[in-house]
């Protein structure tokens, strides 16, 4: 048993859908959870900067006493996990477009993969291509970071976003839309909105979830049994905003 939090990182606002899913499935666990809002985008940095912000974020969240880490984002997972795990000695936890459950879906059409452009431009997510993308197109949504960072996630300017990006690829049978980036999922229902039914939205939410719980029972790291009732996650921000970490916490109350 280990009391220590769950310390959890994104770009920004995106990993809270991650959060959420995490904060549900272990109650008895507290989370630590850092965005780096001073940062975001990641999609179109370099992968240096971005194995850079995530290692000096992971790090920080080490040092206020994480005992594993989730890397809720696609974006720096694919950049900077692989070396983070040979440099630390803690679970560390990443997620990767959810191409492989998506392409066993039932049903004929294409697989449209949404994502940033560096995700789909990662030695990672080729290989998940080879593997499972015979039926998939990557669409880079680059832009689409910021307007949810700008916390507009639904109305005209979102709308007029997700027409121009998607309406190319949906010429054609979808069997599935895969959500390859966190911060998607805040404008899920905006999305579902312009396909046509019964088109699957596929995450990964839950299976970072699962691959967590599994890590935290396989090396003894589950908390006790939650006592008292103080707040189950504590809220981290880089930006000098000191509002942003008040915003964090309607946004999860908001999933
Ligand atoms: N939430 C990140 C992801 O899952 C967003 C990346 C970004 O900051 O561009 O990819």
């Amino acid at each position: 048993m280990d009391g220590r939090p769950i310390g959890m990182f994104d770009s920004g606002f995106g990993g809270i859908s991650v959060l959420a899913e995490a904060a549900r499935a272990l109650p008895d666990e507290d989370f630590l959870f850092l965005g780096d809002n001073l940062h975001a985008p990641y999609g179109d940095r370099t992968p240096a900067e971005v194995l850079a912000f995530t290692r000096a974020g992971v790090c920080q969240l080490i040092d206020r006493g994480a005992k594993a880490i989730v890397i809720a984002c696609n974006t720096a997972t694919s950049a900077a996990a692989a070396t983070l795990r040979a440099e630390l000695p803690l679970p560390i936890v990443g997620m990767e477009p959810a191409l492989k459950p998506a392409s066993q879906l039932p049903g004929s059409g294409t697989v449209l993969v949404m994502a940033t452009t560096m995700t789909l431009r990662q030695e990672k997510f080729l290989r998940l291509m080879e593997r499972y993308g015979s039926d998939a197109i990557p669409v880079p949504s680059p832009g689409l970071v910021e307007l949810v960072e700008a916390g507009e996630t639904d109305g005209p300017r979102m709308q007029a976003f997700l027409t121009q990006l998607l309406h190319p690829y949906l010429q054609q049978p979808v069997k599935a839309v895969v959500l390859g980036c966190t911060h998607y999922l805040f404008v899920r229902r905006a999305i579902a909105a312009l396909l046509p039914p019964p088109t699957a939205l596929v995450d990964g939410n839950a299976g970072t979830v699962r691959q967590l719980k599994t890590l935290l029972v396989q090396r003894g790291l589950l908390a006790p049994v939650r006592t008292g009732d103080r707040e189950q996650v504590t809220f981290l921000s880089t930006s000098p905003d000191p509002a942003v970490p008040q915003r964090m916490r309607a946004w999860l109350a908001s999933v």
